[in-house]
């Protein structure tokens, strides 16, 4: 039966897709697929159950994708988990042809092969393309896995009617390649909306030196900065983290580790060249040594010791007045122990930011080292949304989320 293979969309072009192939006659239809993506630039892993392995060579999708391909659990290339390395390395995942078998197995969470445990450790979006019997697709029990999935936030590529290789006539031929690629790009889409945009992150609290061994800093953790690089990542952004907080860093992040407000700036003045994007989670200090020690100070030399202290130039501030950055669309946080929105709109003002997220850090619960934050996100243009208290990372996509809507549709600058 020949493919109706359609141009691999522009969307999909470059990602990093996983192939999962199961037991099911269609298998072969997916080798071509396999070898357009593979050809339109997208980097294509293939992992196979063992039955799939029965219909076709696993030499088939290597030689087309020119990867090694996966049919079991049990390490190769040296890689402990191949399983969780594939769902950590993918940036979306295809189960094509997907039998009644394997959904359930899906459905129910089991990992008993190397297909169904990618799809467990999977971080993106999956899409499944079931294929089978009529008779065994029109059963309560497959349709009710099919609607779990669905519930779950998998695509579900809807088989057509037709021939079935049983020799019958009915519902559960694997969709065509043409709807597979659209479901795709689906996907993508509704999970990587921040593709095409760079995003600049500044996390942790700046660490101003008094001599070689000591220096003024701040309680922040640089979590919150940490999830927002992740979540702004994870939706397709190229993310720039400058931090002073070290954290393992997320995939496809780029870290750039700074110490003192000065070099954040300088690290700034580089990075936000061409960004749409500037997220300023950094505790930035107030006050610096007026001079740094070049030995570290003794304590029988020094019985009293006076520190003088300089103000720290507002880096955001600097940043509103470089006309080449004026297009990043720049977020400021304020961590307040009263009259939250108050001082936020001040502070938003004085610092010409187009949003702030204030947090109340008289409470306990939140705020500093902790995982969960809360807090309120006010626009320039007066719209104010309550961040009830959730995860770091939650919060890091609510902000997203909200931030998304103001962007110019011009991707690499805003207005
Ligand atoms: N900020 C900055 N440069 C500084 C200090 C702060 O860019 N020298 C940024 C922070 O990263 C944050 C926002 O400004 O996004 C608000 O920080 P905050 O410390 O609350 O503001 P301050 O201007 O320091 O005001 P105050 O200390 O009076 O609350």
């Amino acid at each position: 039966m020949p493919l109706d293979l359609a141009p691999v969309p522009e969307e999909l072009r470059g990602l990093r897709i996983a192939v999962l192939v199961s037991g099911g006659i269609a298998a072969y239809k997916i080798v071509d697929l396999a070898s357009a993506l593979t050809q339109a630039g997208c980097e294509v892993r293939v992992a196979m159950t063992p039955s799939a392995t029965r219909f076709v060579g696993p030499p088939s999708f290597q030689g087309v994708t020119g990867n090694p391909v996966l049919t079991g659990l049990w390490p190769v290339d040296g890689s402990p988990e191949p399983h969780v390395a594939l769902g950590d390395w993918a940036q979306l995942i295809v189960v094509a042809p997907a039998t009644a078998n394997v959904i359930g197995r899906i459905a129910t969470g089991r990992s008993d092969d190397i297909v169904t445990a990618i799809v467990l450790a999977a971080r993106c979006p999956v899409v499944v393309a079931p294929a089978m019997n009529d008779a065994m697709w029109s059963k309560r029990a497959v349709q009710e896995n099919v609607e779990a999935l669905r519930d779950r936030g998998v695509s579900i590529v809807e088989p057509e009617s037709g021939h079935l290789a049983s020799g019958h006539v009915g519902a559960g031929r694997l969709a065509a390649a043409s709807q597979l690629l659209k479901a795709m790009v689906e996907a993508v889409q509704s999970r990587y909306d921040l593709a095409g945009r760079r995003v600049v992150v500044t996390a942790g609290g700046t660490r101003e030196p008094i001599d070689p061994v000591r220096f003024i800093s701040n309680y922040s953790s640089g979590k919150m900065g940490f999830a927002l690089a992740a979540a702004a990542a994870d939706r397709g952004a190229h993310v720039t983290l400058v931090t002073t907080a070290s954290h393992p860093a997320h995939r496809g992040v780029d870290v750039h580790p700074v110490e003192t407000a000065q070099e954040m700036l300088d690290a700034l003045g580089e990075q936000l060249k061409g960004a749409d994007v500037l997220v300023m989670a950094a505790a930035v200090g107030d006050f610096r040594p007026a001079r740094t020690a070049t030995k570290k100070i003794r304590r029988e030399e020094t019985p009293r010791f006076t520190l003088e202290l300089e103000p720290i130039p507002d880096i955001l501030a600097s940043i509103r007045s470089d006309k080449e950055l004026a297009g990043v669309f720049r977020v400021g946080f304020a961590a307040e122990d009263s009259e939250l929105d108050a001082k936020a709109v001040e502070k938003m003002k004085r610092k010409g930011l187009h949003a702030i997220v204030a947090n109340d850090i008289s409470r306990r619960d939140i705020g500093f080292g902790s995982d969960d934050n809360a807090g309120v996100m006010l626009f320039a243009d007066g719209s104010r949304h309550e961040l009830e208290k959730m995860t770091k990372r939650e919060m890091a996509d609510r902000i997203l989320d909200l931030v998304l809507p103001k962007l110019s549709g011009e991707k690499g600058a805003e207005s």
